[in-house]
């Protein structure tokens, strides 16, 4: 499986700096990482931390703030809570994107590398460009559309059995580590909408509360929107929370031949 692109604005050929430990200690891990800042004018480069991991937490979120408390302070991340819920430490890990607060420097072998989510452009460092992600999922309109005759001051109940239709949906975190996976997207992502908005847009159709469901299918009904998906499955082999965005994607185009 190719999961690894560079970053759109990549051409690296700077040698980036090493920034060495003390020889006391014992439980050594090299850190490869990527810079790049539109600020100084130079091309981007891969850094070299020696991390003591019998002084650092075991997670690759962990070394990151390490670094940044102790090392260099100018090393640029997005992080939030920590725990794989709010997305935003996603990045390309050992070949892979994945969530820095959930990966373990342990499930990895030799040095670490890290890099920004791939194909997109940089903003600084590991951050990465997401405007265009973000406009992709306002596109859908991610909101419930109910009929007005069912909306009252009481709650808009489901069954358990209609509930269940959306594990697997709503439990999407939008990191984007899947459709910065995707070759598709990676060429035609100002009109692919890409897997996790797909498996987004698939979560409101699949609601049972809401009305627009064939308003929903025929905003789909685009040969770039919908069928760039030619079913690689690099969506689903690399998302963290363990969803399968090909499969919501398959489902949508089942509906558009059935006509729903
Ligand atoms: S299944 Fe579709 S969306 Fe997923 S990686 Fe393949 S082409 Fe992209
Ligand atoms: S489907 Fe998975 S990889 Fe894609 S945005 Fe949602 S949580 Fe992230
Ligand atoms: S910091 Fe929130 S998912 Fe990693």
């Amino acid at each position: 499986m190719v999961q690894f692109s560079l970053p759109k604005n990549s051409q690296i050929n700077e040698r980036g700096k090493v920034y060495p430990i003390s020889s006391e200690a014992k439980n050594v891990r090299n850190f490869l990482i990527y810079r790049w800042s539109a600020d100084d004018g130079k091309n981007p480069r891969i850094d070299t931390f020696s991390i003591d991991m019998d002084d650092c937490g075991s997670m690759v979120l962990d070394v990151l703030i390490k670094i940044k408390d102790e090392i260099d302070s100018t090393l640029t991340f997005r992080r939030s809570c920590r725990e794989g819920i709010c997305g935003s430490c996603a990045m390309n890990i050992d070949g892979t994107n994945t969530l820095a607060c959930t990966k373990s420097v342990n499930d990895i072998k030799g040095d670490v590398k890290i890099y920004p989510l791939p194909h997109m452009y940089v903003i600084k460092d590991l951050v990465s460009d997401l405007s265009q992600f973000y406009e992709q999922y306002k596109s859908i309109k991610p909101w419930l559309q109910a009929d007005e005759s069912t909306i009252s001051n009481k709650e808009h109940i489901q069954s358990p059995e209609e509930r269940e239709k959306l594990d697997g949906l709503s439990d999407c975190i939008l990191c984007a580590c899947c459709s910065t996976a995707c070759p598709s997207y990676w060429w035609n992502s100002d009109q692919f909408l890409g897997p996790a908005i797909l498996l987004q847009a698939y979560r409101w159709i699949n609601d049972s509360r809401d009305a627009k469901t064939r308003e929903r299918l025929n905003a789909l009904n685009d040969s770039f929107k919908l069928y760039r998906c030619h079913t690689i499955m690099n969506c689903t082999k690399t998302c963290p929370k363990g969803l399968n965005p090909a499969k919501a994607i398959a489902k949508i185009k089942q509906l558009m031949v059935e006509g729903i």
